[in-house]
């Protein structure tokens, strides 16, 4: 039974037990179907999936590989032909090629599985299909605004630092124009209708930087894990861009925040220097009340930071193509700010186990440090042009604080307290590493914690802001484990919190990826107000191999990413470790899957 009453509304479901099924598991009274699988054609002309015979003009045409992030838009009546009520945008991070092509040979790649993967990496947008008495949802094909982007669409470069020295390349010597986008994790959803991707680990695509010898240039690429000789892939083979010695500045051109308006299969996508550049898993906008845009970002590395920028100028509410245009700049101006925390307990109670110090908390305040604003950098030594381009370096010289591998950042709409997921950071502590402190409390911390923090007079603008953890992951058997003050004995275990998105009732859900407890990762509720907050339930798990991306809960259906299944030390197409989702004999397929109660009612009623 359950002492503490039922759960809290919107997430009355029987939690799913941890386990290895290689599978998604879903609560008792649910069913789900898969919304999307990569490789299924989306455009006209698409051929159907076929893996002995892909082909990169085929790939381009079809939904792509390792989808993360996923969100829905509506779809006006000019645009619902086809059965079509919605848009789904969805993220490719990036290509697993020992799991895509049969007989792969990492030393020796060949053209067209490398321009496979270039079209198999990007973003994917397709019309989506609600069936009217269950809560399945079905991708339309041919759509008119389906659309792929892709490792070699073009993108304008907008904001400050376009334009500068450090972005121009020999293909582009106005610095404003970039082939394709990589490594988008996760991401956001404006107001104002359009899409925002993180460019994240974009490190990994270059090759050669070991040759590189110029000090300074050897010292930013290092700062931004770019190092070694010959990349993952060799791209460098195919396209003498992904080569550091043949072309220096390239790899200044990813790291960025892009934005995409679906709604236009024609416009040209962005790349948003305003933003900074870093390791972007996310960018999670919302609009102060007086209508700046306000964008949460974190920077996915151990010891890295959280970010914050604020647009010079207000949204416009008017759907004219003017108020349009305007609300598409919003982003090219604004004021970039870094985050210092501040712990409240002495430092000598925060030992590095995760016990509690004696006010029984970790909290603190935290101030948003201004790196640059427009021209203007506010950081000693630097030039704005190079806080946003380096914006890891100017972050270090402002001393903000360094965290446990921030992913992402979701305020709360019923609350406006802002959640973080900090996913884990196994150095904390290490020999030469920073050791705990009041916001990153755990050494070797396996399982990760969710910050949670107010923004002085809740105003998204502000310079200050409170915060605590809400939750430190883990067993909740494991002392150093805390779940917002809720008994710790009617929670399910968690680890390694990535994406987090928010339900209709205030409930905060989080996916993770890497679960450090023997069990797959999954998908979990939590209320974080009221007498039941804290109260972690898990929703569902992923098969064999898998992260869980992309969470949305809607009222009918929860959407996730099933990102990486089957990638498991070892395995490749010969000798799989999932057969996920169409079963044994067929490619392990990333997918999006859509899950709804059987009885028609809503999720969690
Ligand atoms: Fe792509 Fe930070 O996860
Ligand atoms: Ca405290
Ligand atoms: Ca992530
Ligand atoms: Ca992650």
């Amino acid at each position: 039974g359950r002492p503490h009453g039922r759960a809290a509304k919107g997430l009355r479901f029987e939690p799913v037990a941890p386990n290895t099924a290689d599978k998604v598991t879903v609560p008792k009274g649910y069913e789900q179907n898969i919304v999307i699988r990569w490789g299924e054609p989306i455009l006209r002309g698409a051929p159907d999936f076929d893996p002995e015979r892909q082909s990169a003009k085929a790939q381009a045409g079809q939904f792509g590989y390792n989808n993360d992030f996923l969100t829905l838009l509506p779809l006006s009546s000019r645009h619902r032909g086809h059965g079509a009520d919605q848009l789904l945008v969805a993220n490719h991070e990036y290509t697993d090629e020992v799991l895509m092509f049969a007989g792969y040979d990492p030393e020796k790649p060949t053209r067209e599985q490398v321009e496979i993967a270039w079209a198999a990496h990007g973003l994917s947008v397709v019309a989506v299909s609600g069936e009217r008495r269950t809560g399945a949802l079905r991708a339309v094909p041919r759509h008119p605004l389906n659309r792929r982007v892709t490792a070699t669409t073009p993108f304008e470069l907008t904001g400050p630092a376009a334009g500068s020295p450090l972005l121009r390349t020999k293909a582009d010597p106005r610095g404003r124009r970039v082939l394709g986008t990589l490594n988008n994790c996760s991401g956001g959803t404006t107001p104002w209708g359009t899409v925002l991707s993180g460019e994240e680990n974009f490190n990994q695509y270059f090759a050669n930087a070991e040759k590189v010898t110029d000090p300074e240039r050897a010292a930013t690429l290092k700062r931004y894990g770019v190092t070694g000789g010959a990349s993952e892939r060799r791209w460098e083979e195919f396209d003498e861009r992904f080569d550091l010695t043949e072309e220096p500045n390239e790899v200044h051109r990813f790291g960025w925040v892009v934005e995409l308006d679906p709604y236009d299969p024609d416009s040209t996508p962005r790349k948003h220097t305003a933003l900074g550049r870093f390791k972007h898993e996310a960018a999670q906008p919302r609009l102060s009340r007086d209508g700046h845009a306000v964008v949460y970002m974190g920077d996915d590395e151990r010891f890295d930071y959280f970010y914050k920028f604020v647009s010079k100028k207000t949204m416009r509410r008017g759907h004219s193509a003017a108020d349009r245009r305007h609300n598409l700049s919003l982003l090219d101006e604004g004021t970039l700010y870094v985050a210092k925390l501040t712990g409240e307990s002495p430092a000598e109670e925060i030992d590095g186990t995760g016990t509690l110090p004696e006010d029984g908390e970790f909290d603190g305040t935290g101030r948003w440090i201004p790196l640059a604003s427009g021209d203007r950098s506010y950081v000693e030594g630097m030039t704005a042009e190079e806080v946003y381009v380096f914006t890891r370096m100017a972050a270090d010289k402002a001393g903000a604080t360094k965290m446990d591998r921030p992913e992402d950042i979701e305020p709360s709409p019923r609350t406006g307290r802002v959640y973080v997921a900090l996913t884990n950071n196994t150095d904390r502590g290490k020999e030469g590493k920073p050791g705990a402190d009041e916001a990153n409390p755990r050494h070797g911390n396996k399982h990760g914690q969710v910050l949670e923090f107010a923004e002085r007079g809740n105003d998204p603008r502000a310079r200050s802001f409170s915060w605590r953890l809400f939750l430190v992951c883990g067993d909740p058997e494991d002392p150093g484990t805390y779940f917002g003050g809720f008994p710790k004995d009617q929670v399910s275990p968690i680890s390694c919190p990535d994406n987090v998105t928010f339900d209709d009732f205030g409930n905060l859900w989080l996916s993770t990826d890497g679960n450090k407890l023997g069990s797959h990762d999954g998908l979990f509720g939590v209320a974080t107000a009221g007498s039941r907050r804290g109260e972690v339930r898990q929703f569902l798990t992923v098969p064999t191999g898998a992260e869980t991306c992309g969470p949305l809960v809607q009222d009918r259906r929860v959407l996730v990413a099933v990102q990486h299944p089957g990638e498991v030390d070892g395995a490749s197409v010969e000798q799989p470790a999932s057969s996920w989702p169409d079963g044994p004999g067929s490619y392990v397929r990333p997918a999006v899957v859509a899950v709804w109660p059987k009885d028609g009612s809503d999720v969690g009623r």
